[in-house]
């Protein structure tokens, strides 16, 4: 079963002005520096919540996914929720052997907290783009 919500994830063209509308506009006190992960094509900037974070991604180089989702909704929008999983492998299977589709090869990749990720495929949760995320670094298995 998932944990705990980890972040929500919001596409924005500009991670600096959406990290400022959450500190101004909704009173979120810390906002930590923006980083590039360049291999998904996306910069990253979490803005800290009481019980979770807000996770903003701006498209990275001309390949990025978010550029075909800012085409669509130019202003930005939410993109993904994610949920801790304690073991990645563990719940890629179970969610494998519930019919549910994992994007690309399956394999998990490092996600912006460092640890391991996978993401589900929306339309296997109702049009919702789930990242499941392991909250230790080191492998379960
Ligand atoms: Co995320």
């Amino acid at each position: 079963m998932i944990g705990r919500l980890n972040h929500i994830g919001i596409a924005t063209p500009d991670v600096e002005k959406a990290a400022k509308v959450w500190c101004d506009l909704y009173g979120a006190t810390k906002a930590h520096k923006a980083f590039d992960m360049v291999e998904q094509g996306v910069r990253v900037k979490f803005v800290d919540l009481p019980n979770s974070q807000i996770e903003l991604i701006e498209p990275l180089g001309q390949k990025s996914p978010l550029i075909a989702f800012l085409a669509k909704s130019p202003a930005g929008g939410q993109h993904h929720v994610c949920f801790e999983v304690e073991d990645i492998f563990a719940a890629r299977d179970d969610m494998r052997a519930k019919g549910a589709r994992i994007l690309g090869t399956g394999e998990p990749r490092i996600g912006a907290h460092g640890t391991p990720v996978i993401f589900v495929h929306p339309k296997d949760s109702g049009g919702v783009l789930v990242e499941l995320m392991q909250t230790s670094k080191e492998s379960a298995q």
